[in-house]
């Protein structure tokens, strides 16, 4: 009988260095992640669709403790600064001390804003990220930047605030629907297209493996996707230098995403159409190959991942939604582009009307 690997990553931050455990079944393996639970006190954050599937399995390992939870409304909207005033009043009525813990439990939504009021309760308690989409396991589970939306735009209101521990049960992503596991898939591209031209060339000659969920072949691909994160953010956790290549394609896709309303594209499809065009952005100004960016295409496309802007985006539009980018330092545009596979450069300085020829091209192909 063939039994799922299981694999550990250590993300090392000195006293907040944490691990990071992979495999299937972890949900139930609560003495591995109850020895994590320092107080008496718990609140697990997730939303309405992940908590009738996994909460119950969560909850048999808080026996003995007061816990209680907190349930969000499904999706991007519900990232607000009010969920994170209701979770907070959780932990009050809990009565919850500063050894309390909170639990993550769901997809980056739920991640990121549980891990935010983790950090303002009591100005900064314990949490534990149990990620469930492939995108928070491979990603958002790991490194700390955690907030929350405006109205003004996605992630403006947030702290660095480490888990103490990410259990990635992958067992979970058999109910995760295809398009968001493919959206995942995009993070994962995305590592290797930063930093590792080694692991590029595996996700090529694995990709109809990953494409089918093979279990070996996805805990090696999370795994090698989150030693790389890893090490970035244990060099430079607050983004102050080498954080700012993990945006690769964000500016592009973060622009897609709001044009389309966060509806016609998904945060990882935002990612893989916005790599794409950073891959042809650099190509434009002679720092990579056409060649790497039909490889960049080839694998997006065997993972069943956008590789075009959809029909309808005005490239004005786009342009405009990537100057409000927070990577933007005051009076520059900068962006992350490559060298080629593996090579990802931070760039500055950037001639609008380089960027605008390549969103027209784009747009008139859709
Ligand atoms: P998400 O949290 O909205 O989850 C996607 C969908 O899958 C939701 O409808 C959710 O309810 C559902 N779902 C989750 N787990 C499921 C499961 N096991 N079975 C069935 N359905 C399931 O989206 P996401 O893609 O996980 O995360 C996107 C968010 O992450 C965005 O807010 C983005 O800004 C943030 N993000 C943060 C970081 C970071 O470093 N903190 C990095 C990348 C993205
Ligand atoms: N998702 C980018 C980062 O964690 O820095």
């Amino acid at each position: 009988m063939n039994s799922t690997p299981q694999e550990t990553i250590q993300v090392t931050l000195g006293e907040r260095s944490y691990p990071v455990w992979i495999g299937r079944g972890l949900l139930d393996d609560h003495a591995r992640w109850q020895a994590v639970l320092r107080g008496r006190h718990a609140l697990v954050i997730s939303n309405r669709t992940v908590a009738p599937l996994y909460l119950e399995r969560v909850s048999r390992g808080l026996d003995g403790l007061r816990w209680s939870s907190f349930l969000l409304e499904d999706g991007e909207a519900h990232k607000s600064f009010a969920n994170v005033g209701l979770a907070l009043e959780a932990l009050a009525t809990l009565s919850a001390t500063r050894d309390a813990c909170v639990i993550a439990l769901g997809g980056g939504v739920v991640g990121d804003l549980a891990g935010f009021t983790a950090a303002c309760w009591m100005r900064g308690i314990d949490f534990i990220q149990m990620p469930t989409t492939l995108l928070s396991m491979v990603d958002s589970s790991v490194g700390g930047k955690t907030g929350v939306n405006l109205a003004a735009g996605k992630n403006l209101v947030g702290a660095f605030h480490q888990p103490r521990a990410v259990v990635a049960d992958i067992g979970t992503l058999d109910s995760l629907p295809a398009r968001e596991y493919r959206a995942g898939m995009a993070e994962v591209i995305k590592g290797a297209a930063i930093g590792d031209a080694g692991f590029f060339a595996w996700l090529e000659q694995h990709a109809d493996a990953l494409a089918a969920r093979e279990e070996t072949a996805l805990v090696q691909a999370i795994a090698t996707k989150l030693r790389y994160k890893a090490g970035v953010v244990a060099r430079d956790e607050t983004e102050q230098g080498e954080r700012a290549l993990l945006n690769l394609g964000h500016t592009f896709g973060h622009a897609l995403e709001t044009a389309g309303q966060y509806t016609a594209l998904l945060h990882g499809e935002g990612v893989a159409v916005g790599m794409l065009l950073a891959g042809r952005l650099s190509e434009r100004l002679g720092m990579s190959t056409q060649a790497d960016t039909l490889r960049l295409e080839r694998l997006l496309k065997a993972i069943g991942l956008p590789v075009g802007v959809p029909a309808g985006f005005d490239p004005e539009q786009l342009l405009a939604l990537m100057r409000l980018d927070k990577k933007n330092t005051a009076g520059t545009s900068r962006l992350i582009l490559w060298r080629g596979i593996g090579q990802a450069q931070i760039v500055s300085g950037i001639n609008e009307a380089e960027v605008l020829a390549v969103l027209r091209e784009a747009c008139t192909n859709a």
